[in-house]
């Protein structure tokens, strides 16, 4: 397990010694390595330029406008699943351009994937895999979908000069709802668990709403959504004083590396401008998370309906209960809207 900070940053820019290729199953880009990641990437990112983030930034903000003006008021709310998950499966199927009837057996993906990871059942996960594929494959076989979707894009494009295979479609948009839906969810709850608990910080973001995107990237430092990532060595190695042999296999702890104490002092303090340029939150080098403008901008829409659609964000009456390992933030979040 790699835990430091300068031992992660080491680790993520020597993508040559410290390896993408996990595993045996197809995994785009996630467990590729150049010059294969490099092609991949260079299609993924294209889907997240600034102007594809402008273009849907629109129904995204109606999304998230609707979600808060339908939670109840004035009483316990789970935040967890009725804020966060709602949040996560209306968006990641708005921004496939999927019909809304997906957003069930998407909900009914990641609850059954979330159990096989927590049960550790290697059968279950990859049955609920299984699932997934085919579920997009029959969106690829249907006629009636629309010629402006995620896929219709994904099929009219070339990597390396050639379309792409059927599979590799299928790995590319389980990397993206794999990435969406988790770690979107998780830091919702850990963002209204931090808001319930904090009102002067509720205040000060009520007056100040530009400063919301940092703010936002801070409280998920202190507390991270995302638990691992994994890497194999290619070669022998020193990180940390520790012998790392060719073949030995690492799992980067991101939210350990975000609370170093040699780094950010006091891991718990809330210092968003003076730890900015240190936040691994999305992490780092090649395989830096391409996502990222998605998930702040949802992120950051959602932070701030909830902080203007109401006049306080209060803890509810249960406590918050943590996810177990490797799930990361809170299984369930119980706050109040007034
Ligand atoms: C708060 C939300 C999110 C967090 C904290 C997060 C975090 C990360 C991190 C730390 C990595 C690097 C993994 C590594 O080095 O092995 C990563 C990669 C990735 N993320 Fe995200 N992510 C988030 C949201 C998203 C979203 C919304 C998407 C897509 C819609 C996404 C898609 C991906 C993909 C495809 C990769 C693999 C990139 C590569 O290997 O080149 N993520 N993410």
């Amino acid at each position: 397990m790699v835990l430091g900070h300068a031992e992660v940053m080491e680790l993520l820019l020597d993508h040559e010694t410290f390896s993408n290729q996990v595993s045996s199953h197809l995994s785009i880009p996630n467990g590729m390595d150049p010059p294969q990641h490099t092609h991949f990437r260079s299609l993924i990112d294209s889907f997240f330029t600034p102007v594809a983030m402008a273009e849907f930034k629109p129904r995204c903000q109606e999304i998230v406008q609707e979600l808060v003006a339908s939670l109840p008021r004035d009483e316990d709310i789970e935040a967890v699943t009725k804020v966060g998950e709602e949040l996560a499966l209306r968006v990641q199927t708005a921004f496939m351009g999927w019909p809304a009837r997906i957003e069930e057996s998407l909900r009914a993906w990641t609850h059954a994937n979330l159990e096989a990871t927590r049960s550790r059942d290697q059968e279950a996960a990859a049955q609920v895999a299984q699932s997934f594929s085919d579920q997009v494959r029959e969106i690829i076989l249907d006629d009636g979908r629309s010629p402006v979707d995620a896929i219709s894009s994904l099929i009219s494009a070339k990597v390396d000069g050639r379309s792409l295979a059927e599979e590799e479609i299928v790995s590319i948009v389980r990397n993206w709802t794999m990435g969406e839906v988790g770690t979107i969810t998780s830091s919702v709850g850990i963002i209204v668990d931090h808001l319930a608990r904090d009102a002067d910080l509720q205040s000060d973001l009520r007056s100040h709403p530009d400063d919301l995107g940092m703010a936002v990237d801070e409280i998920l430092r202190i507390h991270g959504p995302l638990m691992t990532n994994r890497r194999v060595a290619t070669r022998r190695v020193e990180l940390a004083g520790q012998v790392i042999n060719k073949g030995d296999r690492l799992t980067i702890m991101w939210p350990q590396a975000n609370r170093d104490e040699s780094v950010f002092g006091d891991a718990d303090a809330f210092r968003p401008e003076a730890n900015a340029p240190m936040n691994l939150l999305y992490g780092g080098g090649i395989h830096i998370c391409p996502g990222a403008p998605l998930a702040r901008m949802q992120l950051t829409m959602i932070t701030r309906e909830l902080l203007q659609q109401s006049s306080s964000i209060e803890p509810g009456k249960d406590p918050s209960q943590r996810a177990v390992f490797p799930s990361g933030g809170f299984a369930a979040v119980w706050v109040r809207l007034r």
